[in-house]
């Protein structure tokens, strides 16, 4: 049977994502123990989740046999609270990456254009691409979005601009003025999508709120995958205009996010105490890592999230060697960055290790 022949040509073509790889498969392959193994390559938190999203979680199995509430009622009241917005301003999803495929089934249509930093997170263009529309993507300047150049990227085609801040896989953020700035400057045509994911780590991320009180077209995606430790649990969501949320809670499918996801996120939601420890580790880990990189001669670009990009000279090479070490990073060929690496910031521990492993991998290279 032919079953590629009876698919949609545009599947045939769909680049697929490469997600890090899970520690079982690296001691499987290498056959080392996987209580030895650290995997700094996807950006999850180091220091696990809340005690208290996880008790909410554990007691939430209690009613598996039933559906989880489909419109999310006490998460969504809860994030009201937290945002000082109204809960239909809300909308959930099976991590904020489904968000972003909602905005695909609501406003793409092939032959529309979406603009988007370069790199990005590579799920702008895979959603782009999977609604037949065309990824224009505008490069960074000092890795970071430039955002005059995005706007001159704008046609009459255009209906969805991304603006990461932080920048994944860079770090670097775009202060609320310029942000601001830009989503007023934008033509009515266009919603900007301001992806959120790393905000929390930022002391004082840039506010949006303002612009969706003035109706600007524009939309926040907010993850429970980073700083909030519940990225096995897929939850996150995109906050706006309430008629915006609107359409995409018609395209989503009815129970998108499950009873465990919603009740850990309404529990991590509550432990603001948590997220700021998190935040301070963080900030701790960074310097860590850039001292590590000083001390080596390793060019580091200064990151306003929970990973860093380290240039190593050649990238697949470290990645490889580090991984037959045991530490999981992730190499950047794929984003265009060849001769780097981006390191999620660890434990103290796990942040000596990474750097000791790679004295020994670059030792070994330039042997
Ligand atoms: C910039 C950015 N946006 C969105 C996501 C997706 O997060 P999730 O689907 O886990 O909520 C990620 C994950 O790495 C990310 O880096």
């Amino acid at each position: 049977m032919n079953f590629a022949g009876l698919a949609k040509k545009s599947v045939l073509q769909q680049p697929v994502y490469e997600p890090g790889k899970p520690i079982e498969d690296v001691a499987r392959e290498l056959g080392l123990d996987p209580a030895e193994i650290i995997k700094v390559a996807s950006n999850e938190n180091p220091h696990g989740a809340s005690p208290k999203a996880l008790i909410a979680a554990r007691a939430a199995l209690d009613q598996a046999q039933l559906y989880p509430d489909g419109g999310c009622y006490r998460l969504r009241q809860a994030l009201a609270k937290h945002w000082q917005l109204k809960p239909d301003q809300f909308v959930l999803g099976n991590g904020s990456n489904e968000v972003i495929e909602l905005l695909g089934h609501v406003f793409l249509e092939p032959g529309d254009e979406v603009v988007m930093g370069a790199p990005a997170f590579v799920v702008y263009k895979l959603v782009t691409l999977l609604f037949g529309a065309t990824p224009v993507e505008v490069p960074l300047v000092k890795y970071g979005h430039d955002l005059a150049a995005m706007r001159r990227a704008i046609t009459p085609r255009t209906k969805l601009v991304f603006v990461a801040t932080p920048n994944n896989p860079t770090g670097v953020t775009n202060s609320e003025a310029e942000l601001c700035a830009f989503v007023r400057a934008l033509p009515g045509h266009v919603v900007c999508v301001v992806d959120e994911a790393y905000a929390e780590f930022l002391a004082q991320p840039p506010d949006i709120r303002p612009l969706i009180a003035e109706g600007r077209a524009v939309i926040g995606l907010r993850t429970f995958s980073k700083i909030y430790g519940l990225a096995a649990l897929r939850v996150g969501y995109g906050y706006g205009d309430a008629e915006l949320i609107g359409l995409l809670e018609r395209v989503r499918q009815p129970f998108n996010v499950n009873a465990i996801a919603q009740a850990a996120a309404t529990a991590a939601l509550a432990d603001g105490e948590f997220a700021k420890r998190c935040r301070e580790a963080n900030a701790a880990g960074l310097e860590q890592l850039y001292a590590g990189c000083r001390s080596r001669a390793l060019t580091y670009v200064p990151s306003a999230a929970n990973f860093v990009l380290i240039h190593v000279g050649d990238g697949a090479a470290v990645f490889n060697g580090l991984q037959a070490r045991g530490v999981i990073v992730r190499p950047l060929r794929g984003y265009g960055m060849p001769e780097w690496v981006r390191v999620t910031v660890g434990t103290e521990s796990q942040n000596r290790r990474l750097l000791e492993a790679l004295d020994d991998v670059l030792a070994a290279r330039s042997r």
